[in-house]
């Protein structure tokens, strides 16, 4: 593991864009893995800007997000797909096709899981995999206790991860409790991996995942396990580390 500590969320973002700029650069056709979340929202500004420089172009890129909810369609405002519409895939040239999000509204989530994973293995695997990390450890939607090598599957969320997310519903509306996520396997056959947290609120998940031992108690230590895995962290998630 690589970790890269930064004064602040706007260098870890910048930090985190130019890993990806350069991935694109190097090879136009690259397949990158794709988060959501609060914590990449910056990044990916970063990457609309870099387009509308001309310094990088997503014409042929192929792009595999992490997770969706179960029980949304795509057009749901809430929903991962919608998500990545809004904050990338609709201001820069990536062709839409070339997106995929696990189907939130697949009739048969099992075959769909496997299909995804196909999927993936088709278009050569993933080259570079963003993340973020939940204050459980969480990567993807692996929530603790999820095997080291899992697959894409469907997964319950925890009471945790519900109510960190209930901010993004409204009091009334309502909010999935399963989803469907590539497997901490999945995430671990990618040829690179970053992951970006910020922020006091990480501060506990980036040092059991970094000095913790490596546990399905928490996910996210099963990097420790990856070559080429990068942990782009702020001052404030650092400082609790040794
Ligand atoms: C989202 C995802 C999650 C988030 C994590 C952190 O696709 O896979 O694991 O990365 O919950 O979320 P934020 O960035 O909102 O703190």
């Amino acid at each position: 593991m690589q970790i890269v500590i930064l004064k602040d969320a706007a260098e870890v973002a910048q930090y985190g864009a130019q890993i990806f700029a350069d991935q694109i650069n190097k090879k136009a056709d690259s397949v990158i893995g794709l988060a959501t979340g609060s914590t990449p929202v910056a990044l990916y500004q970063n990457l609309i800007s870099r387009k509308e420089a001309g310094e990088v172009s997503f014409a042929h890129v192929t792009s595999f997000n992490l997770d969706e909810y179960l029980g949304l369609t795509g057009d749901h405002p809430q929903s991962y797909r919608f998500f990545m519409n809004e904050q990338l895939f609709d201001h820069v040239d990536i062709n839409k096709a070339n997106t995929f999000v696990p189907p939130g509204d697949a009739k048969n989530p099992i075959s769909a899981c496997k299909e995804y994973e196909d999927k993936i293995v088709a278009a050569g695997g993933i080259d570079v995999q963003l993340l973020g990390i939940g204050r459980n450890g969480h990567i993807g939607f692996n929530e603790p206790s999820s095997g080291l090598t899992s697959r894409t599957r469907v997964k319950t969320l925890t009471k945790e991860t519900i109510d960190d997310n209930a901010r993004f519903f409204a009091a009334d509306e309502y909010q999935p409790h399963l989803s469907i996520t590539m497997g901490i396997g999945t995430i671990l056959d990618s040829r690179k991996v970053v992951l970006l947290a910020t922020g006091e609120n990480k501060a506990d998940a980036v040092q059991a995942m970094v000095e913790g031992p490596l546990t399905a108690s928490c996910p996210a230590s099963a990097l420790q396990m990856h070559k080429h895995a990068v942990i782009v962290i702020d001052e404030a998630a650092a400082s609790k580390l040794a």
